[in-house]
This record gives structure tokens, sequence and C-alpha cells, in this order.
């Protein structure tokens, strides 16, 4: 049985392949509506969700299956049963479960004791089906994942920012995480993905950063849960912001995502949004192309 809680429990060859079939899936959307039938599929959200949710959902019954949505306020967790025996419990009546967490630990423990597969829909830790996204669309756009040069601008510490450096590692891609000290990226993650073959710079200079980059990232600078840290962190981070003049040191054609919701003013410029190097709808739209194909690798092919 597989869990996708980090980019990890992938190998650098299902990670390509994922991609691959979410391509072909997109230009072929009415095949595997086989898939899933007769499966429940459990979608678990401690915190808010557009995409992640949406495109879930959108792809459980495109293959067929049926997505059953858990708010956690609905359901007796919110009154303090414990989680292990709700994991339990919902490993009896579900197929799989889809989760949006607080906390990495919560997905661990989904992952022990409910004997279903656990994908991770975002933790604090990490959002490893973004970055399946992320790489499809940075492949449909052309570019040579070993040849590209990535600069990721802003919050390095976050869940975005580690699921990229783990995706780096699969595809042996270039990347600079540009970010004040205090917000770099976790320094074990970090190791990890370079010890996998991840080149990984990290620099505090945006203009070093974004020098001929083919692909531009930045991700909000106050994540869900860190609202009290806002104003500082909108003081720390003002210097990290994607705009023009950043982006006129990147190559040509080099694209421009965030995995949105965005916050404009802060960390992008609603000109950098939508200017013509912006790839950030078709970005969002491949989070629908992805989950339908991580699902079918789930339950199709292994
Ligand atoms: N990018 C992303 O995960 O968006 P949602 O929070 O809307 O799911
Ligand atoms: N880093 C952001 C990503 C949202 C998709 C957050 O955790 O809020």
């Amino acid at each position: 049985m597989r869990n996708l809680l980090s980019l990890n429990d992938l190998t650098a060859e299902e990670f390509r392949q994922i991609i691959d079939s979410a391509i072909w899936t997109k230009k072929n959307p009415y095949h595997w509506s086989e898939t899933l039938i007769g499966k429940q599929i459990g979608l678990f959200f401690e915190k808010p969700s557009t995409r992640t949710r949406i495109s879930f959902e959108a792809a459980v019954n495109k293959l067929g299956g049926r997505a059953i949505v858990l708010k956690k306020d609905e359901i007796q967790i919110s009154r303090g049963e414990p989680l292990k025996d709700t994991a339990i419990v919902l490993g009896r009546y579900l197929d799989g479960l889809v989760a949006r967490t607080n906390s990495h630990s919560t997905l661990e423990v989904f992952a022990e004791y409910s004997n279903i597969p656990i994908i991770n829909a975002l933790s604090d830790k990490f959002h490893p089906c973004q970055a399946i996204a992320d790489f499809m669309t940075i492949k449909e756009n052309n570019k040579d994942y070993e040849t590209i040069k990535i600069c990721y601008l802003g919050d390095g510490n976050n869940n975005v920012c580690h699921s990229l450096l783990n995706a780096c590692s699969m595809t042996k891609t270039n990347i600079f995480v540009c970010s004040p000290e205090k917000y770099g990226p976790d320094k074990t993650i970090v190791e990890n993905a370079r010890s996998k073959g991840a080149n990984i710079k990290i620099t505090t200079d945006p203009e070093e950063a974004a020098d001929k980059a083919d692909v531009f990232y930045t991700d909000v600078w106050v994540s869900m849960g860190q609202e009290n840290e806002r104003e500082q962190r909108l003081t720390d981070l003002k210097n990290y912001q994607l705009n023009d003049n950043l982006l006129k040191r990147g190559n040509n054609d080099c694209i421009v995502l965030h995995c949105l919701p965005a916050k404009k003013g802060e960390e992008i410029t609603e000109n950098v949004m939508y200017s013509k190097n912006s790839k950030i709808f078709d970005q969002a739209e491949n989070r629908l192309h992805t989950q339908k194909s991580l699902l079918h690798f789930f339950y199709y092919q292994t």
C-alpha cells in the first residue's frame, strides 16, 4: 500500500511517470473513467482550500469514484476524539484519504493506523501534489529539467518550497532559493535533496537568484496558520517581491509560477502575475490533471 506524505515516497522514475501521464490525460480527458469505480475517497481538510480540494474532488469523480469531504469541525476530532481512533475508523469505511493538516504528524498518524493510502494535500512541512503540478507545467513549457535554473523567491521555509526542493532532487534541477537568512529552507530537507541530485543554491541576493532564470516561483509570505506573524513577515520579506525589475533579469522565455492563492502587492506584483510570462493559471489547471494521474497511479498501476 502506498502513501504520498512527501515526494520522498516516490522514486524519480515514478515522479516523471505521473507527470507524463498527467500531460497525456490533459489531452485525453475522457479516458480512465473506470479507475476508481466502487472506491470511496475521503477528503479531510483542517485548513481552507480551493484548488486542492476541488481538483481532487473532480478528479475522483472523473475517475469513477466517490469523494467524501470531511471538514475537521464536522467530525468528532473537533470534540477531542483521538486521531488514532479516527484513523482506524476511517480506514474501515474508505479506500483512501487525501488530507490537509496543520501538522505533518497528523498525516503520519493517519498513515500508521488507517491501513489505506494517505495523500498529503498540504501540511506545515510539504505540499507534494503542488510540486507535481509545478513540474508538469515546467515540462509542458518545453523546459529541460536538467539544464534550467529555477529562482524561488520569498519564504524559503515553507511547505511549497520544501516540496519544490524534493522535486528538484528527482530531476537533478538547479534551483536558487532566495530569502532573508531566517526564512531559509529546512537544512535537513536541503541536505537530503542535495544528496539525491538537486543542485541547490541558497542566497539572500534576489538579483543573483534572478539572473538568467528560466522559471520564477514565489508563494505567500504568510502561510496558513502564521497570521499572527503577519506584520513581522511583511517587514522581513519586503525586498523579496517578484516584480518587473527582477523578471527582466531572467531569460526572455522565462515562465512565472505561483501555487496560489496570491497576495498581489506582497510577494508578487499584479503586472508579473498577469504578464505574458505567467503560467500561473495553467499551473492551477494542472492540479486537476496531476491529481487524476496520481490517483490512477495509486489505484490502477501499483
Ligand atoms: N495551491 C493550493 O494548494 O491552493 P489551495 O489552498 O486553494 O488548495
Ligand atoms: N504556503 C502556503 C501554500 C498555500 C497553497 C500555505 O501553507 O498557506
